[in-house]
C-alpha cells in the first residue's frame, strides 16, 4: 500500500518500485514498528488528537497485529513498499479508514529511526548473551588446563613456555572488553528519535518524552534534524560486531592450527567437525574456519555503512535505507556463528603430553638463563649475550639447554653455575612467573576467577535489560 500519491498523476514505474522497495529485508523491524505505534497511539490520545474509543480500537488492532506478525499469520505482500506501509495496510484491513489516523504527528523518517534503534538495542543484547556463553566456555576450558604446559609463541616461533589455561583465558579478556563496549554503546544509543517527524519536530500536542519513556528509552534525541539523520548508533554497533568478528577469527585461527597433524594439540568432537566428500580420512575444523572467515563480511559491513554515511546531506535521504541490510547481516552472521563456536570450544580436548613435549623445544627457556644472571647482578645486556651463547652451544652439540655441561655453562658466563639448572625446567619456569598477570598456575587461576566474576555482572545486566524487550513484545 502506498503511503503517498496525492500530488502524482501517473503511477510509479515498476523499476522504481523494485528499486525503492525494502520490505523484503526491513520486515525484521515489524514487531518494533508495532510497539512504537502502540506507544504513539497513547500520546495521540493524551494530546486529544484521537478520542478514547478510537485509541482503544487502534490499540487492540495493533496488539492483534503484533501477535499475527510473530506467528507469521500476517505477512507483507507484493505491493507493500516497506515495513511501515505493510503494517498500515494490516491496520486498515482491520479497522478501515480509522487505521490511517495513526499517522498524525509522525513520519516514516522518525519511525524508521526508532524501529531500527529498538531492533539493534534488542539484538545487541542477544549478541552480548552469546558472547558471555562463549567466554564462559573458554573459562571452563582454561580452568581444566591451568596445569598443562605448552610453548607460548611470538612470530609463530617458540618464545617462552606458558600454562595452557593462560593461553586460552586471554580470549576471554578480549570478549570482556567486547561486552564492555556493548554496554557503553547501549547507554549512548538508548535515546528515542520519535516525535522528530520528517525533520522539524511536531506542532501537534504529542509528547516525545512520553513515548520515549513508554518504549524504555533513557530520553529523547535532543535535535530533531539529528534524530532522523543520525546513524552513528548503527555504525558503532557494526564496529563492535566487527571487532567481535576479529576476536573470534583469532580463536578460529588458533584452533585450526592446533588441529593440524603437525601440531596435533586439539581433538575436535565429531559433532563440531566436518568431513570431506572425496577424502574419507578427513576431519576438518570448518567451525573454526568460518569463525575466521566471517570477519570478512563483518568488517565489510562496517566499511559499507561508513561509506554510505560519508558526506550525506541532512536530514533524511533515501540513501539511508542502505543502513539496514548490513546490520542485519552482521547480527545474523554472529548469532549463527557464536553458538557453534561455543560448542566447539566446550567439546575440544587437548593433548597435554604433546603440548608438554614441545614446550621446551626451540630453546624456549633461554630467557630463564638471562634472568638468572640478572638476579646475580649482571646487567641484562650481558646476561642476554650469555644466554645467546648457551643457545649457540646447545644447537651445535644437538642438546637442550638443560643438557649443557658445567664447563659449557661456565664458558658462556663465569657466573653461570649449577644453580641455573632448576630454572631450566618448564614447570619451574612457568611457576616462577607469578606476577598478577603472569603464567604461573596460581596467577592464572586468579585471573580466571576475576574474569568469571565480571562475566556474572555482565550476564546480570543483560538479563535486566532484556526484560524491557520481552515485556514490550508480549503486550
Ligand atoms: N524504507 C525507508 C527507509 O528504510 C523508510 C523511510 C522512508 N522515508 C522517506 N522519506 N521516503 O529508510
Amino acid at each position: 500500500m502506498a503511503l503517498w500519491g496525492g500530488r502524482f498523476e501517473s503511477k510509479t514505474d515498476d523499476s522504481v518500485f523494485a528499486l525503492s522497495r525494502s520490505v523484503q529485508f526491513d520486515w525484521r523491524l515489524a514487531p518494533y514498528d508495532l510497539v512504537s505505534s502502540i506507544a504513539h497511539v497513547r500520546v495521540l490520545k493524551s494530546g486529544k488528537l484521537i478520542d478514547a474509543k478510537t485509541a482503544a480500537k487502534l490499540d487492540r488492532a495493533l496488539k492483534e497485529l503484533l501477535k499475527e506478525v510473530k506467528s507469521g499469520v500476517f505477512k507483507p505482500n507484493a505491493s507493500d513498499e516497506d515495513v511501515h506501509s505493510a503494517l498500515e495496510r494490516g491496520l486498515i484491513e482491520k479497522l478501515g479508514e480509522l487505521g490511517g489516523s495513526i499517522r498524525a504527528g509522525r513520519s516514516r523518517n522518525d519511525q524508521v529511526a526508532t524501529d531500527f534503534r529498538l531492533y539493534l538495542l534488542d539484538h545487541m543484547l542477544e549478541i552480548a548473551l552469546q558472547v558471555t556463553k562463549l567466554s564462559k566456555a573458554i573459562l571452563a576450558k582454561s580452568s581444566e588446563y591451568v596445569d598443562a604446559v605448552a610453548p607460548g609463541f611470538t612470530h609463530l616461533q617458540h618464545a617462552q613456555p606458558v600454562s595452557f589455561g593462560h593461553e586460552l583465558a586471554k580470549h576471554s579478556c578480549a570478549l570482556e572488553r567486547d561486552l564492555g563496549r556493548i554496554k557503553d554503546w547501549y547507554e549512548r544509543s538508548n535515546l528515542s528519535p520519535l516525535g522528530a517527524g520528517a525533520l522539524a519536530g511536531s506542532s501537534l500536542p504529542i509528547s516525545p518524552e512520553r513515548t520515549a519513556r513508554d518504549l524504555g528509552f533513557d530520553g529523547v534525541v535532543r535535535n530533531s534534524i539529528d534524530a532522523v539523520s543520525d546513524r552513528d548508533f548503527a555504525v558503532e554497533a557494526l564496529f563492535v560486531l566487527a571487532l567481535i568478528g576479529v576476536h573470534v577469527s583469532r580463536i578460529g585461527e588458533e584452533w585450526t592450527i592446533w588441529c593440524t597433524s603437525e601440531f596435533g594439540w586439539a581433538k575436535l568432537d565429531d559433532a563440531y567437525a566436518t568431513g570431506s566428500s572425496i577424502m574419507p580420512q578427513k576431519k576438518n575444523p570448518d567451525v573454526a574456519e568460518l569463525a575466521r572467515g566471517k570477519s570478512g563480511p563483518l568488517i565489510g559491513n562496517l566499511t559499507s555503512l561508513l561509506t554510505t554515511m560519508k558526506a550525506m546531506p541532512f536530514a533524511y535521504n533515501r540513501d539511508l535505507q542502505e543502513d539496514k541490510e548490513v546490520v542485519f547481516n552482521s547480527i545474523e552472521n554472529l548469532l549463527t556463528l557464536l553458538p557453534a563456536l561455543t560448542g566447539m570450544v566446550a567439546s575440544t580436548n587437548f593433548d597435554r603430553k604433546r603440548m608438554a613435549k614441545s614446550a621446551p623445544e626451540g630453546f624456549s627457556l633461554a630467557t630463564e638463563i638471562a634472568d638468572y644472571l640478572v638476579r646475580k647482578g649482571i646487567p641484562f645486556s650481558k646476561a642476554h649475550e650469555a644466554a645467546g651463547k648457551c643457545v649457540k652451544l646447545a644447537e651445535k652439540s644437538g642438546v637442550q639447554l638443560h643438557e649443557l655441561s658445567a664447563t659449557q655453562l661456565k664458558s658462556a658466563h663465569e657466573q653461570l653455575d649449577e644453580g641455573v639448572r632448576k630454572f631450566l625446567d618448564v614447570k619451574g619456569a612457568i611457576a616462577s612467573r607469578d606476577s598478577v598477570n603472569g603464567t604461573a598456575p596460581k596467577s592464572v587461576a586468579r585471573q580466571i576467577r576475576a574474569l568469571g566474576d565480571s562475566l556474572k555482572r555482565d550476564a546480570k545486566w543483560i538479563s535486566n535489560e532484556s526484560k524491557r524487550f520481552s515485556g514490550m513484545m508480549s503486550q
